[in-house]
């Protein structure tokens, strides 16, 4: 069996692109290399390959998942494993643990019973935040959007799976999740050096460690039975003692507030970028809200009307994945289309080469909501439109994120007009290991009336 191709590039320039322009460096790789690429790292034992083909994804996630199951086996190893801790669903390298956990926290996103409580919160948290854009800014000021919507998003995320807890400060906890995700990788790697940072590091992680342990211990004082994440999992850890029992919960939740803090905040932010970069788009967006719920707070109900609105958000997760790199380890020897992949091997899907690749996707690079609007893939090769991967690790909180973008998308333009500053030219840009956000922090706010 033959090697693919070496990867035409310095580890070097892996290490800085890939950190500073995610998805511009994954054209890079696909452009020069191809389908198939390995690269070993000078020092280093592990190769690492680079697979930018959408069949190559469906071998690894679903046909040879049994041999892709680990993401991460050397955890321990990793930056940011003390954060994380390892006993949860990104970060397990016990299958059975993993797959009990999946089954228990899966329940609580069934959207059959949970998904109109959900979109209630959801709705009500959204209009306290609108309110205060509404008095506190005026036509035309700068406006730090990234964390307007990340504390709604924690919020969010707070009142739905740990229901009716406060937790104080929500600004201070997201811009502490903000700075610590994306900080617990560069930290770890070439930041390293500077001490101010870890111990920056130490105490945020501190801070969200306390945070989380104060949902859990507000809970446990107060026992009541309630219907969401936090109680199925007290139920289902109720035979451990009470300190293991917290620590199990609080690395769930740690991921949760990873997740969410990476992905949901990526997709709304780069929407409100694509919005204001298309307006005629934006405009026919209004259009159909305004033929649907008018002026009125729009509902759980309301959602399967907001048809073009879901082609356009399912158009930003194309074309900027919030994860933007699925990784695997080979736990043996194996083939791809006739390559050999090399046991303990790191494999890195490249998921906006994927979305883009030229013999699946018709002008891959033009914004075009419409390619979703006969096929719910937007094309017809179901593993060449990965935003949430595919196979049994799949993302749990898809339903729910999507769930949260047609009601918080909405409300926006129901009110408002985001416009990026004069002049700005948007990349993408980094935020922990594996998201991409824009690389705007403030966008300009336009009151509708
Ligand atoms: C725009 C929103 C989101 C995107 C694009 C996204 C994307 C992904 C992706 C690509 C994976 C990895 C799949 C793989 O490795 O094969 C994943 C896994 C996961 N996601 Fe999401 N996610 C989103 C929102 C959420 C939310 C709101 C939650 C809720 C807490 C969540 C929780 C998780 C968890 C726990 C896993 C690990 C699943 C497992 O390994 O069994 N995600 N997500």
């Amino acid at each position: 069996m033959k090697m693919p191709p070496k990867m035409k590039c310095s580890t070097l320039h892996l290490m800085l692109e890939s950190l500073n322009k995610p998805i511009e460096f994954q054209t890079e790789v696909f452009k020069k290399n191809g389908d198939i690429c390995y690269k070993q790292p000078l020092g280093l034992l592990t190769n690492m390959y680079f697979l930018s083909h959408p069949l190559y994804a469906k071998v690894m996630l679903e046909d040879s998942k049994k041999n892709y199951w680990y993401r991460h086996p050397p955890y321990e190893k990793m930056p940011g494993s003390d954060l994380f801790g390892d006993e949860n669903l990104f970060t397990t390298t016990d299958y059975k643990s993993w797959q009990h956990d999946r089954k228990v926290i899966t329940n609580s996103f069934d959207s059959g019973v949970h998904f109109l409580d959900y979109s209630k919160t959801i709705v009500h948290l959204t209009q306290k935040l609108l309110d205060t854009w509404e008095n506190g800014y005026k036509s035309g000021d700068f406006f730090p959007f990234r964390e307007e919507l990340d504390s709604l998003l924690l919020d969010i995320m707070i009142n739905t799976f740990y229901s009716k807890v406060t937790l104080g400060n929500l600004s201070d906890a997201s811009k502490t999740c903000r700075r610590t995700f994306p900080s617990v990788y560069k930290t770890a790697t070439h930041t390293s050096f500077f001490s101010l940072k870890k111990r920056q590091l130490e105490n945020d992680r501190a801070y969200i460690h306390n945070l989380i342990g104060k949902c859990i211990q507000e809970r446990l004082d107060h026992p009541e039975e309630y219907d969401d994440v936090l109680s199925h999992l007290l139920h289902e850890y109720s035979a451990l003692p009470k300190e293991e029992k917290i620590a199990r919960i609080k690395s769930h939740f740690i991921t949760f507030f990873a997740a969410v803090m990476v992905t949901t905040s990526s997709w709304i932010e780069w929407t409100l970028v694509e919005l204001s970069r298309n307006p005629e788009m934006e405009q026919k967006i209004y259009e159909e809200l305004e033929k649907t719920v008018g002026n009125r707070t729009p509902t759980y109900q309301d959602i399967p009307s907001f048809v073009y609105l879901s082609y356009f958000l399912k158009e930003v997760l194309r074309t900027h994945p919030p994860i933007h790199l699925t990784i695997r380890h080979a736990l043996n020897e194996d083939e791809i289309n006739g390559y050999r992949i090399k046991k303990d091997a790191q494999m890195y899907l490249l998921v906006s080469n994927i979305h883009r690749h030229p013999e699946f996707w018709k002008n891959p690079d033009t914004f075009d909501p419409l390619r979703f609007k006969d096929h719910p893939f937007g094309q017809e090769t179901p593993s060449a439109y990965v935003p949430f991967g595919t196979g049994e690790r799949t993302c749990i909180g898809r339903d729910f994120a999507f769930l949260e973008m047609h009601l918080i998308i909405p409300m926006i333009l129901q009110k408002f007009r985001l416009r990026p500053p004069p002049g700005s030219k948007i990349t993408s840009q980094l935020s922990l290991a594996l998201g991409n956000r824009p690389s705007i922090n403030h966008m300009i706010l336009e009151h509708l009336y």
